[in-house]
């Protein structure tokens, strides 16, 4: 079994290609800029892990690893037109940079790039991985248009900002662990398992968004800070805060979500600091990872062999980036 490092270098060296022609430039090169920035990679380490969890790591699992880190940035692309986004990795947006209508046709040609690398996966596979890559991708549209719906919505439960996160996020990291494992000859039940693994640590990994958005620190986490704040998003700080403010919070919080006042960010994440919305993240994060971790105990693989996937689940839940 490779580690969570050991894998991250190998996609790395096997991800650093030409996805991409020279013409016209003004369409690849923003796409060639976008992957440079790198990130984490998490989704197709969880591929590869989820395959390694049953074999050795095949050409199919790379191939689908591929296809997965390119739809993610493609749903990076679109999704930072849709936030408003000014940065991304430490860097420039592909709109802020290029423009919002090559930012558009980029992330188009991305996609379709992904589906490129889906096709190589041999014909035994190829159906059942196509069929759940692309139940997955409605379900991340489904999910982005609740988030962006929530924006306008002045109070959203609980059980609503969850039901969106699982879709925006979780169900990605959820199918790439069944897709390594549908690759590596898993039965059924151990898909399954390791499906329903990735759907709750993929809650616990956006609960790590949400709070670094608001929280992080800002050279480290590459993101502009507080923009969730300023986009109106109901992240689960905003929710909690609602709930535990008392009337005068509760009627300032309300004020501040509805305008655009200056100092909104600090003021918005004083109150949640005073409703202690900062240190409820840390329990609910470690609630999902334990509830995931019990659908990753029932894999019936050798316990050892899941030491990666434990070490890369803890790493998304502390991550500062
Ligand atoms: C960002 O995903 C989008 C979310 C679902 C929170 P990552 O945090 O995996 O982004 P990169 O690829 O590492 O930059
Ligand atoms: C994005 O969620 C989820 C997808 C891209 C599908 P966020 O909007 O919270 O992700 P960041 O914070 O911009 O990376
Ligand atoms: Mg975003
Ligand atoms: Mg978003
Ligand atoms: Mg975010």
């Amino acid at each position: 079994m490779q580690s969570f490092q050991l894998l991250s270098e190998k996609f790395a060296l096997h991800f650093d290609q030409q996805f991409f022609p020279a013409e016209p430039a003004t369409l690849y090169s923003p796409n060639n800029y976008f992957l440079k920035l790198g990130g984490k990679r998490i989704r197709p380490v969880l591929c590869l892990m989820g395959n390694e969890l049953f074999d050795e790591i095949t050409d199919d699992a790379w191939h689908a690893g591929v296809a997965i880190e390119l739809f993610h940035n493609f749903t990076l692309i679109h999704d930072d037109m849709m936030d408003n986004a000014p940065l991304r990795r430490g860097m420039e947006t592909v709109h802020s940079k290029y423009g919002s209508s090559t930012a558009l046709l980029a992330g188009d040609v991305m996609l379709v790039t992904a589906y490129e690398q889906l096709n190589r996966i041999a014909p035994t596979h190829i159906q059942t991985i196509l069929r759940l890559f692309n139940a997955t991708a409605k379900e991340v549209c489904e999910g982005q248009q609740y988030d962006m719906d929530f924006e306008k919505t002045e109070s959203v439960k609980f059980d609503d900002y969850l039901k969106m996160i699982e879709l925006k996020t979780s169900v990605a990291l959820a199918a790439s662990l069944k897709t390594g494992a549908i690759l590596g000859g898993a039965g059924e039940r151990n898909q399954n398992l390791l499906y329903d693994f990735g759907k709750k640590l993929g809650i616990a990994f956006q609960i790590q968004d949400d709070y670094l958005d608001a929280f992080g620190d800002p050279g480290k986490f590459g993101k502009q800070p507080g923009g969730d704040i300023l986009a109106n998003k109901k992240t689960f700080l905003l929710i909690h805060a609602m709930e535990k403010a008392s009337a005068s919070q509760k009627k300032e919080l309300q004020k501040l979500i509805s305008g655009d006042q200056p100092g909104k960010i600090e003021k918005v994440l004083q109150i949640f600091r005073e409703c202690k919305a900062d240190e409820w993240a840390l329990q609910l994060k470690n609630k999902f990872l334990d509830e995931a971790i019990i659908h990753l105990e029932d894999v019936a693989v050798l316990s050892k062999r899941k030491d990666p996937l434990k070490e890369l689940a803890q790493f998304l839940v502390k991550r500062d980036y």
